[in-house]
Parts: structure tokens; sequence; C-alpha cells
């Protein structure tokens, strides 16, 4: 096993064995994930003293979203293993070099054939010098002169893992897979599948401090990194990455549950994207930090993952709920490298299931949804992928797929728009005038105030038809809902009032607005309480199938923005009036 060798050899050489980094860094706002080995180790290359030693060997699990686009073909993955070294301050390219070298080639270890292996080094630019030093110590270890190739600082630096920090000049090795060139140009470098790059040192001497301004670090240091899936693809002369150990398994049970013999090759890309973001969603949800999928940052590459391994599932025709099961073989695989895929399983399954339950209906509502306009107008626009989004929960790139499959394209800038649109909305609504009972429209008494909807139509469902709304009152702290009960909730009952208000949250309900005559209104069962003082026309803002109410707004587009419903207490406040105060997180 690569990894067992490559932590065994380096041990050998005095280095300490440190465990994989959280893939959510920590302190660094300028990467969402870890995407590489190097990157949990950044204040220890600026010189603070790492508690394990100066010379450190690790298996770090790393995301990467840059290619997203590009997984389901044979070598992209968006997680993956890394392994490397470390030098603190300690040994530099002579060592780094002549290791790299022995456990390349040495029987013991790998045994790869040495004339299969060409080097690149850093040509040099008018800030650091070319490598000569690098390039003489590759010739001493054996590598002669003809497959040591010069490049520039595109192909030979590396770093910093985010805008700023620890960077350096590279030297990489590839591997000769035996395929003919594709040109009589090819060489070390291009991405033909000839040469194949299996281990970069980076002789980490710089800080990059601000935009093309790079400093000289006060210690000399290196930062190697082999990807384990890809080598070991290429090192047992496998097609794709899809059918290594650690993967195959996942790709076996995918084509399981889609009950198809001989996958073409489209449905083959669906099955790789399904294993390779079941991997990294499995990856992310196990992480001890209990990320939630969501609307924002990390959560929403959560989100986009699990929900566009649904969408390949559709587009296989999986009919059952499948995320679970494929999570399970992710953590079987794994739990003895990583322990904590094993102690967070109950989260990783329960978050699965969820998200699946909520996006797969939405899924096939939205799809019809897409047809519908598509049939309609012919097109689909940045709006109609805005609604897509707020009401369906279609991360964009889905409905770009959908919309490339028909040939069409979306205005990336519109949409942006509207969605930046959306955001002054709520934005500008805080500094607006009271309505509606509410004290303000921030973004959370937003929340709060459809999370109202829910109570009242929640507290009629535990409590009977008899309750009605008498008035309430809301601020970016707290809802206050008064209403016709006679006595005070038994704890049971406020129990299942706050479970199914959360449950309606969970299950991602959309809110419509649609304006209509007060008569038509209440036709259609909508509640409101308050008949004098109504319009013309009123708003009836419905969540799902749940509640339909008579009201101004403003409303979340989405059940699932309020996240989490508390109720903090409840009053008896006298002639048959009862009052809630509850809050959201
Ligand atoms: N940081 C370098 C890389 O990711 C070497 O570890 O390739």
């Amino acid at each position: 096993m690569l990894r067992t060798l490559y932590l065994k050899f380096f041990e050998e050489k005095n280095h300490s064995i440190i465990s994989s980094a959280s893939l959510l860094p920590e302190n660094d706002p300028t990467v969402l994930f870890t995407t590489a080995g190097m990157h949990p180790l950044q204040p220890f290359l600026l010189g603070e003293p790492h508690p394990s030693g100066k010379r450190l060997v690790n298996c770090q699990k790393c995301i990467r979203t840059g290619d997203i686009e590009d997984v389901g073909d044979s070598t992209h993955l968006t997680f993956f293993e890394m392994l490397g070294n470390w030098s603190l301050g300690d040994y530099f390219k002579e060592e780094a070099i002549e290791m790299s070298w022995e456990f390349l080639t040495d029987p013991r270890w790998l045994g790869l054939d040495p004339n299969k292996i060409s080097v690149t080094v850093f040509e040099g630019d008018e800030e650091v010098p070319r490598d000569e030093e690098s390039a003489s110590i590759w010739k001493k270890v054996g590598i002669p002169e003809k497959r040591i190739y010069y490049l520039p600082r595109e192909d030979n630096w590396w770093g910093p893992a985010g805008e700023t920090g620890p960077c350096g000049p590279d030297t990489e090795m590839f591997f000769d897979t035996g395929k003919k060139k594709c040109s009589s140009s090819c060489q070390p470098g291009c991405n033909c599948g000839k040469y194949f790059e299996i281990w970069n040192d980076v002789f980490m001497s710089y800080n990059k401090v601000s935009e093309n301004k790079y400093e000289k670090l006060k210690q000399k240091n290196v930062d190697t990194g082999m990807g384990i899936e890809r080598t070991v693809a290429v090192l047992n002369d496998m097609k794709t990455i899809f059918e290594i150990d650690t993967i195959k398994p996942i790709v076996d049970r995918i084509v399981d549950f889609t009950k198809i013999d001989h996958p073409n090759p489209e449905q083959i890309e669906s099955v790789h994207i399904i294993a390779d973001h079941i991997r990294a969603a499995t990856f992310i949800l196990g992480d001890d930090k209990h990320l939630t999928p969501s609307n924002l940052g990390q959560g929403y590459v959560l989100r986009r993952l699990i929900r566009r391994i649904i969408r390949q599932g559709n587009l296989l025709n999986i009919k059952q709920r499948f995320l679970p099961v494929l999570a399970q073989i992710v953590i079987e695989t794994y739990k003895n490298i990583y322990p904590e895929l094993e102690n967070n399983k109950s989260f990783i399954i329960e978050q699965l299931t969820q998200e699946e339950q909520k996006f797969s209906t939405a899924l096939r509502k939205g799809l019809r949804k897409f047809n519908q306009i598509y049939s309609q107008t012919g097109t689909i626009t940045a709006k109609d992928a805005f609604l897509l989004f707020t009401s369906f929960g279609f991360p964009l790139e889905i409905t770009l797929e959908l919309a490339a499959e028909k040939n069409l394209e979306i205005d990336l800038d519109k949409f942006k728009q509207e969605f930046e649109g959306h955001r002054d909305l709520s934005r500008k609504a805080t500094e607006g005038t009271f309505q509606s009972g509410l004290a303000d429209h921030s973004s959370r008494t937003t929340r709060l105030h459809t999370a109202t909807h829910l109570l009242q139509q929640a507290l009629r469902e535990v409590l009977g038809e008899h309750v009605q709304q008498r008035g309430s009152n809301i601020t970016s702290e707290r809802t206050r809902f008064d209403f016709t009960h006679s006595q005070k909730l038994s704890r049971e009952e406020l129990k299942a009032v706050e479970d199914l208000v959360n449950q309606k949250i969970q299950e991602a309900l959309p809110v419509k607005k649609v304006i209509m005559k007060p008569s038509e209104a209440k036709k259609q069962g909508a509640l409101g309480f308050f008949d004098d003082r109504y319009e013309e026309n009123v708003s009836v803002y419905s969540v799902g199938d749940f509640s339909k109410e008579i009201c101004t707004g403003p409303h979340v587009r989405n059940t699932s923005e309020i996240k989490h419903f508390i109720i903090q207490k409840q009053q008896n406040i006298g002639t048959g009036l009862i009052r809630i105060r509850a809050t959201i997180e």
C-alpha cells in the first residue's frame, strides 16, 4: 500500500508522522477547504516551531473544487489524499531530492525503473534565479541531463495555497507511462498523458505578501506532495483513477444501483461524478466540525456536491435513495486511517439522508418547472436560473448543465445581478419602515417572520383549528406570537409544535407570493384575521402546501433559510390568549 510505504520510509528518515488536519481550514479565510498537505502547516513554514519537530510526514485529506467540471473523466477528483514530507528549516534541496529518488527507485520502496523518470526544475525569472542547484543534484543521483527540463513559473513554482503565504520554486518528477508522444514537442508538463507527474518537491523559501510581492522566508523549507489516487492508478497501469482499490467498490455499487449491464460513456461519466462527489461529501460531513449543507460558502460547496450526486443518479435512473449506502462504503474503506469518519458516522448518514430527501422531490418538481419554462419561452434566462435556485434549490451549475443539454447559454453576469439584487433588497429593507409587525427587515427578521407562519400552522395542526393569531411582534432576536387557546400547552404539545416547524424547515419548502382579492384568498383557505384592514388586493404567501396566509411580507424564499427553530417560552396572557416566544439559530 502506497500510503503505508511512504509513511514508513520517511519515519525511517527521522520524520514524525502527524495526522491529517481538518478539511475545513482554521484561521485561513482565503480558502474554503484544505487543498494540500502544506496548507495547515503554513504557520510552521513561516517560522513557528512545530510541536512534532522539524521533519514531518503525513497523509492529508484534501478538497480541490477548481476542476469540478472535469470530474467524470479518467483523472480528475475533488477529494483526494496527498502524501507529503516536510522540512521546517531542516534539510533542503539535496537531501529532499535524494530521498525522493530513493523512495521512487529503490527496490525496497517503489522500485520504479529509473529510466522512466524525468524531472523539471524552475527556469528562473527576474525575481528568482534558475534552479541550477536542483538540476545538478538530479544529475548526481542519476538522471541524465536530457531528462531534466527547465520550465517557467507557471509550471515550476508552487503556492501559496491561498492568496498569500509561503511558496517557492519546485522540482517535479514525472513517470513515463509508455504512451506515444502526442507531438514532437511533447515533454514533461504536457497534459496528453504520456508523462505523469508523480511527485512535487517545493523549496519553500519565499513568502508572498501581496500581489507580485515576495519576501525571503527566515527558514528554508521543503514541502512535497504526492497525490495517492493518481499515483496508484498510474503505477498499476490502470486506465482510470476509478479502478483503484479505494474507489472501485463505490463505482461497482453505483453500477449495481443503475441496473445497467453495459453503461455507455455518458453513463460512465455520471457514475464517476457520483463516486467522486460521495467521497468528498462523506469526508466533509465526517469532519469533526460538523459542517452542514447550506447556501453559503463551504456549506454551499457541500450542498452542490450532494445535489449533483442526486441529479446524476436521476440521469442514471436510480430510483431508490442511495447516498447513505455509498457513504457507508467510503466510511468502511477509510475508517482505520481517518477514525473521525466512524465517529461521525451517524451525522454523515443523517445529513445525507435529509439532503437527499429534500432535494429528490425538489429536483423532480424543478425539472418540471425547467421544462415548462423552456417549452413556453424557448429559453432559460438568468432570472429563471435564479428562480430555480431559490425555489427548487438548484445549484447554478445544475441549471447550467441542463441548459447546455439544450444548447442554451445563461448570462452569468445577469444571474449574479439577480443574486446581488436579492441581497440588496434585504439590506435596503433593514433601513425600511415598520410593516407586518416587523421591527426591521434584516434577513434574520425575515427568517423569523416565515418561521412565525410555520408556527401558526403547526399550532393549528397540533392543537386544532380554533387557533387564531391575535398579534405578533418580531425583532431580529425573536418572534412573539399571541393566539387563541384556553390553556398553556403541555411539554409534549410544545415539542410537537417545535418539531413540526423544524420538519418544515428541513423540507426546504418554497415560499410563494400571489396577489389576489381578499375574497379569493379566503376561498383558498388563506389565514387572515384582520379583514377590515385589507385593501382591494392582498398578497397571499404560501409555504409549500403547509401554510397559506394573507400577509405583506417579506419572507424567505425557501424555508431551509430559517435553519432551526426554537420555542423559548410560553405565557398565559389571559382571556383565552397564549403567547409564545421563539427564536431561530
Ligand atoms: N504543496 C505542493 C503540492 O500540492 C507540494 O506538496 O503539490
